[in-house]
């Protein structure tokens, strides 16, 4: 079975993750959404939420699964039985660092294999940051968020403000 490993923050998931994993999941006989925990930044949402957020997003795919992992992102990997971690890449500006990571990854784990996404064009201005900063401020997400989460996004934000 080849298995691919999405890992991310997701604080929250945006319209833009979702592009990646539905297109992955044409590609992979399964997808495993890996959610970072033990980031050292605080993020805006407890790390239930944030899989609650992806699970209800991705419900219409069958092959797609939600994960926690904390440590190195290899160890995951293996625990996953996966050889590939897929990235999503946005722009030049996101190359330098994903291209670092994939290297180091590779020196990690050399079975394991980087697959960058180029992300469709109208999400690659779409960030996490960017939806907690335009939620933060009052803004519209509505376009950001995926449609089945987006009471929800909305109505945490609002407890946080
Ligand atoms: O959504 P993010 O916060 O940009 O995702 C970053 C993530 C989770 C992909 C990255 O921080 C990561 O892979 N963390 C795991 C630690 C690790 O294995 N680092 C690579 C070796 S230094």
């Amino acid at each position: 079975m080849n298995i691919a490993v999405y890992p991310g923050s997701f604080d929250p998931i945006t319209n833009g993750h979702l592009d990646i994993i539905r297109r992955a999941a044409k590609l992979y006989d399964k997808v495993v959404v890996g959610v970072l925990t033990n980031a050292s930044k605080q993020p805006m949402f407890e790390k239930s939420q944030r899989a609650d957020f992806i699970r209800r997003s991705t419900a219409a795919l069958g092959n797609v699964e939600v994960a926690f992992f904390e440590g190195l992102l290899v160890d995951f990997l293996k625990k996953e039985n996966a050889k590939v971690i897929l990235k999503g890449l946005r722009a030049t500006s996101d190359f330098e660092y994903e291209f670092q990571m994939a290297l180091v990854n590779k020196q990690l784990c050399p079975d394991v294999e980087t697959v960058f996404l180029s992300s469709s064009a109208k999400y690659t201005f779409l960030s996490s940051s960017v939806v907690r900063e335009i939620g933060r401020l009052g803004g519209d997400i509505s376009m950001f968020i995926p449609a089945e989460i987006l009471d929800d996004v909305k109505t945490a934000m609002t407890a946080k403000k």
